[in-house]
C-alpha cells in the first residue's frame, strides 16, 4: 500500500472541508427561505446577492475538495448542529429577526472554518495551499456577508423591539465596512473571484501545479518517511488526474486535437503505472529513489507541457468557454468518482 502524506493532519483538514460544505448547504437553504419570508426590499436585495454568491461558493467548495484529493464526511457534531438549526428555521418558534440572527452566527462559523483551514494548510505544505487557494474567495465574500447581515439585523431588531425604523445610514456603514475588508484582503482575492467558473484549462493547470509542488517538496526533503509520504500523494493525485483525463478530456479533444496527438497522451500515461510500481520497489532512503524519480519526472513534465501548450491551444480554438466550463465540471466529477474508488481500495488494503 502506498503511504499517504501526513495522514492525520490532511484528514483533519478534509473533515473541516466537509463541515464547510454541509454548513454552506444550510446557509443556502436558509437564504432561500428568508427570501420567501422577507418583506423589506433592501434586505431582500442583499439576500438575493448573498444567495447567488453562496450557490457559486458551494461549487468552488466542490472544486477545492476534489483538488484537495481526500474526501471525508462532516463531523457528527456538525451534522447534529445543522439538523437542529434546520428544524428551528423551518419552525415558528423564532421570529424572522431571530432566524436572521442565527444565520449570522452560521456565517461567522463559516468564516472561522475557512480561516482555520487556511492557517492549517500553511502548516501542512505548499501543495495543500495550492489545492485550497480558491477558498480565499469564499472567505472574503463571507466576511462581506457578515457585515451585510449585521446591517439587516440592526434594521429588523429595532423594528421588532420598538415597532419603529432604525436610524438611516446603516447601509452606508455596511458599505464602508466591506470596503475596509476588501482593502485589507488585497488584490489576490479579486483575481480569484473573477474565476467563478473555471474552464478545463484552469482545472488541469491547478492539478499540474499541485503535483509539481509535491515533487519539489519531495526533492527538498531528506527524511525517507516524508519522501515516502510525498510520493504517495503524487501517486494518488496523478492517478486520479490521468484517469479523469482519459475518461472525459481525451475523448472530447480527439476530433480536433488529432488522432496521433491524442493517442500519444494515452500512451504516455499508460507508462506511468509501471514506473510508479518500479519506484515502490526502491527504498526512499537510497539516492536511487530520487534519481529514478527525476528521470521519470522529466517524462511527466514533457507530457504536462504538451497538454498545456498544444492541447490547451486546440481547446481554446475549438471549444466555447461554456463548453470548456462544462468539460471542467465533467472532469471534476470523474476525478471525484476515481478518488472515492481509490479511497475504498485503500481502506480494503489497510484492513488486510
Ligand atoms: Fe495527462
Ligand atoms: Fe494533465
Amino acid at each position: 500500500m502506498v503511504a499517504t502524506l501526513d495522514d492525520t493532519k490532511r484528514n483533519a483538514i478534509a473533515v473541516k472541508l466537509a463541515d464547510m460544505k454541509l454548513l454552506q448547504q444550510l446557509i443556502i437553504d436558509n437564504e432561500e427561505r428568508f427570501l420567501r419570508e422577507c418583506s423589506d426590499g433592501e434586505i431582500a436585495n442583499n439576500l438575493r446577492k448573498m444567495l447567488d454568491d453562496d450557490r457559486k461558493n458551494q461549487g468552488i467548495l466542490d472544486t477545492v475538495v476534489v483538488q484537495y484529493g481526500i474526501q471525508k464526511n462532516a463531523e457528527s457534531t456538525v451534522q447534529e448542529m445543522v439538523a437542529k438549526v434546520r428544524k428551528l428555521m423551518q419552525g415558528n418558534e423564532l421570529s424572522f429577526f431571530e432566524k436572521v440572527f442565527q444565520h449570522e452566527l452560521l456565517k461567522h462559523q463559516q468564516v472561522m472554518n475557512g480561516i482555520t483551514i487556511h492557517k492549517a494548510a500553511q502548516k501542512v505544505g505548499a501543495d495543500v495551499m495550492a489545492a485550497i487557494g480558491p477558498l480565499n474567495t469564499i472567505n472574503f465574500e463571507n466576511r462581506a456577508h457578515q457585515e451585510q447581515l449585521k446591517g439587516s439585523l440592526e434594521i429588523l431588531g429595532v423594528r421588532e423591539l420598538t415597532g419603529q425604523d432604525a436610524d438611516q445610514g446603516i447601509w452606508a456603514r455596511v458599505q464602508d465596512a466591506i470596503a475596509a475588508i476588501s482593502g485589507a484582503v488585497g488584490s489576490a482575492v479579486t483575481q480569484t473571484s473573477d474565476k467563478q467558473d473555471m474552464n478545463i484549462q484552469d482545472v488541469l493547470r491547478m492539478d499540474h501545479n499541485k503535483v509539481n509542488i509535491l515533487f519539489t517538496e519531495l526533492m527538498q526533503s531528506n527524511d525517507p518517511q516524508k519522501i515516502q509520504e510525498y510520493f504517495g500523494q503524487i501517486y494518488k493525485d496523478l492517478s486520479a488526474h490521468a484517469g479523469a483525463e482519459e475518461e472525459v478530456v481525451y475523448p472530447r479533444v480527439r476530433p480536433f486535437y488529432g488522432e496521433a496527438n491524442t493517442q500519444e497522451l494515452y500512451d504516455e500515461q499508460a507508462r506511468w503505472g509501471p514506473w510508479f510500481e518500479e519506484l515502490r520497489g526502491i527504498s526512499p532512503a537510497t539516492p536511487q529513489f530520487k534519481d529514478r524519480l527525476r528521470q521519470i519526472w522529466d517524462q511527466i513534465g514533457d507530457h504536462i507541457r504538451q497538454e498545456e501548450s498544444t492541447m490547451f491551444a486546440a481547446i481554446r480554438n475549438n471549444m466555447s468557454s461554456r463548453e470548456s466550463e462544462e468539460l471542467a465540471r465533467q472532469f471534476k466529477a470523474a476525478k471525484s468518482r476515481i478518488q472515492e474508488r481509490m479511497g475504498g481500495e485503500t481502506r480494503t488494503e489497510a484492513a488486510v
